[in-house]
């Protein structure tokens, strides 16, 4: 019997290069995925830069912020050959999804999700409240079985699931597959000031920062005001930083930390000072090929066409078996 490939996929964002939040959250879960598994899985990465227009700052930095997002994927991504790396724009088949699923899915049911609910303030645009509903395009599009997320996108993909089940049953139970989700860890990943790490919330540690800066980010993660000595190893353990460190570092170095801790030989300084350099040392390659991607755009522009490519051949199909299911075709 043949065996049926598993279709996966997960985006982000572009709103600058993806922090360290994203990255342990997101990208390592899925690049450790796509690297262990043997079947013949298929990958979608996909860049989302129309989700980005919806709170944009300035319209100038888009660009720039599709290529660092881009070159983290790249720097970090072994297997290239096993995946489908594109940008959401390039498809315009997600657009044309994303009008359907606008015209099935209740109102009144969107503005309850929380993508709305934490931003709602008179600025708020349609986009804003539209979201969910192009993320579902995204994956339905591509009859997508797992999404690897973070777990403040569950919703999202609750929602996905729901205008799936309408539309099925209301036009012909075989339109769209239910996707799953995968999360890595079950709680938020903590900013330097210990809310969630986001650009919005300025909290965020950037692995790909110039040197100087991403310094000045761990120095300032937020620690206890007293002597390591004086407290206890628990209240150490609920410290940012320790569960930041944790986080990063594999199992060596986390013993090694642990070790020294209880010695009692080292202070909050210190530990701030071995996991900026242990970042330099342990992502040295991955920061070098990330410079080399940003200096040389076209490899990356040649790798979304790649994808460009793949990509638009399954949305042709896919948006135009829709149509004729909704009766569009004539
Ligand atoms: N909304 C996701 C986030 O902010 C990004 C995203 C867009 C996405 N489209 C997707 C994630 C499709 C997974 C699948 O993190």
């Amino acid at each position: 019997m043949k065996k049926i490939k598993k279709k996966y996929m997960t985006g982000i964002q572009s709103t600058g290069t993806p922090h360290l939040g994203n990255i342990l959250s997101v990208i390592l879960p899925t690049i450790k995925y796509i690297n262990k598994k043997k079947k013949k899985n298929l990958f979608f990465i996909l860049i989302a830069d129309l989700h980005s227009i919806t709170n944009y700052k300035n319209l100038f930095l888009l660009k720039d912020n599709i290529y660092k997002t881009a070159a983290v994927w790249l720097s970090l991504l072994k297997r290239k050959k096993k995946i489908i790396f594109f940008r959401q724009s390039d498809i315009k088949e997600i657009n044309e999804l994303f009008w359907y699923l606008n015209c099935f899915y209740p109102f009144n049911r969107l503005k309850l999700s929380h993508s709305y609910k934490n931003k709602s303030n008179k600025n708020i645009n349609t986009g804003i409240i539209n979201y969910p509903l192009l993320m579902a395009s995204d994956i339905l599009l591509y009859n997508i079985n797992n999404v690897f997320i973070g777990k403040d996108q569950i919703q999202h993909i609750e929602i996905t699931r729901k205008i799936a089940k309408i539309v099925n049953n209301k036009i012909n139970k075989k339109i769209f597959i239910l996707p799953k989700y995968k999360i890595k860890y079950n709680f938020i990943i903590p900013g330097i000031d210990g809310r969630k790490m986001s650009k919005s919330n300025n909290n965020f540690i950037n692995i790909f920062d110039n040197k100087y800066i991403l310094e000045k980010q761990i120095m300032n993660i937020k620690t206890i005001n007293k002597s390591i000595k004086d407290i206890t190893y628990n209240d150490i353990k609920k410290t940012i930083l320790f569960k930041i460190y944790y986080l990063i570092s594999n199992k060596e170095e986390f013993f090694f930390l642990k070790e020294k801790i209880k010695n009692n030989k080292i202070s909050f300084i210190t530990i701030k000072k071995m996991l900026y350099k242990y970042i330099l040392i342990f992502y040295y390659k991955e920061r070098k090929k990330y410079s080399y991607y940003l200096n040389n755009k076209y490899i990356i522009k040649n790798f979304l066409y790649k994808g460009f490519k793949k990509a638009k051949i399954i949305a042709k199909k896919k948006i135009s078996f829709i149509k004729k299911k909704l009766g569009l075709n004539i």
